[in-house]
């Protein structure tokens, strides 16, 4: 069964050809169109920019991913699109171009979570230079940690379509303060990529800048008082200090920010007994933080994966597999008139 992905949740633009195979299956192809150069100069993605970007790249992506994979629009069994959450003006580019496409072809139609297809990226098996094992579906169950910009979620993936919430962020996500402590220090957006090669060299112990800790949920998060942190040091400082110190912040702010994630994913472990557990998100494609959960959760007896780089940050393969797990538990396609949300469904009943 070959399933095409597309993903328009905020400023990539993304379709992939997934082809199942029992409980498994092979990405066929995977195509990424970056709208990086369109937001970099507002210093954030700009939403109503995105859409319209997306609506002007979707059809090309989506025949690049096509060709790359060798096969015709009329061999595609079902299409599979993120619908929830994102920038809403972005998604409802993809979701309205999936169900067209959909209907056109006579083919299901999957509508799946972002959050969730993050963990699905784990489950790649890629060509590319993976640090560990792709996941399988007889892995499960599998604790997860979702680090994005959008995004710093852990939760249980108890079966294909079963995943149970136990943490989240109380105010920034991590990926969101690493691109706020990038911008403090004059860096590129997004921050990430840039506050990581900055820290290289730095010295990780020169600031010792706090890990929000919340009393009656040690599963949550918070980087809010991290990152002001970061700001009232900077403010402090000469602007010789500044650029003198720069790698030495974000090499602590790095080191803050990767305590936090740790603690709790080693927390997680103790907690529920369960000895796998995912790193995925664009925050997973951090050289140091994939190092740091490596050890602590091998220290645990634990096992860790976590996606190829190239799968860490927004695809459309995360999303087709996402569809092939739905497909696999026997999950019941999307209706024709599939809508899109701004939250994951994994929010849904706190709502
Ligand atoms: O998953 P993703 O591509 O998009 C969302 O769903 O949000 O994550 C993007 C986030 C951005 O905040 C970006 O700065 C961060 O991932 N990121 C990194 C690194 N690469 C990307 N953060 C730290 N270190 C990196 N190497
Ligand atoms: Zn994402």
């Amino acid at each position: 069964m070959l399933i095409l992905g597309i993903e328009s949740s905020c400023d990539e633009t993304a379709a992939a050809i997934y082809e199942t195979d029992g409980p498994g299956g092979r990405l066929k192809s995977s195509v990424v169109a970056s709208q990086l150069d369109l937001h970099a100069k507002f210093g954030g993605v700009v939403p109503e920019l995105s859409a319209r970007a997306h609506v002007e790249r979707m059809p090309g992506v989506v025949s690049e991913s096509l060709s790359r994979a060798e096969i015709k629009m009329s061999e595609i069994n079902a299409v599979a699109v993120t619908h929830r959450p994102g920038l809403l003006s972005a998604l409802l580019c993809g979701v309205s171009y999936a169900r067209g496409l959909a209907i056109g072809l006579g083919v299901p139609l999957y509508g799946v979570d972002h959050v969730k297809a993050h963990v699905a990226a784990a489950f790649l098996d890629s060509a590319s230079t993976s640090s560990s094992r792709p996941l399988s579906l007889s892995d499960l169950p599998v604790l997860a940690m979702v680090a994005s910009g959008g995004h710093t979620v852990l939760l249980t993936m108890k079966s294909p379509v079963e995943f149970e919430l136990i943490g989240t962020t109380r105010d920034d996500a991590v990926g969101e303060a690493f691109d706020k402590v990038g911008q403090l220090l004059g860096l590129p957006f997004p921050g990430g990529p840039h506050v990581e090669k900055k820290s290289a060299g730095g010295n990780s112990e020169a600031f010792r800048f706090p890990i929000g800790v919340i009393r009656k949920a040690p599963f949550d998060f918070s980087f809010s008082g991290l990152k002001t942190a970061v700001l009232y040091t900077l403010a402090k400082m000469s602007p010789e200090d500044r650029v003198a110190r720069a790698s030495d912040i974000a090499a602590s702010f790095q080191s803050a920010a990767i305590r936090a994630l740790v603690s709790r994913a080693v927390r997680a472990v103790r907690t529920f007994g369960i000895r796998r557990f995912v790193l995925c998100g664009g925050v997973a494609a951090n050289r140091t933080l994939r190092t740091a959960m490596n050890s602590a959760l091998v220290a645990e007896g634990a096992e860790f994966h976590v996606p190829p780089f190239a799968f860490c940050g927004d695809t459309a393969a995360q999303v087709a597999v996402g569809a092939a797990h739905m497909i696999a538990a026997g999950a019941p396609p999307a209706p024709p008139d599939l809508d899109a949300d701004t939250i994951s469904e994994l929010f849904a009943s706190s709502r």
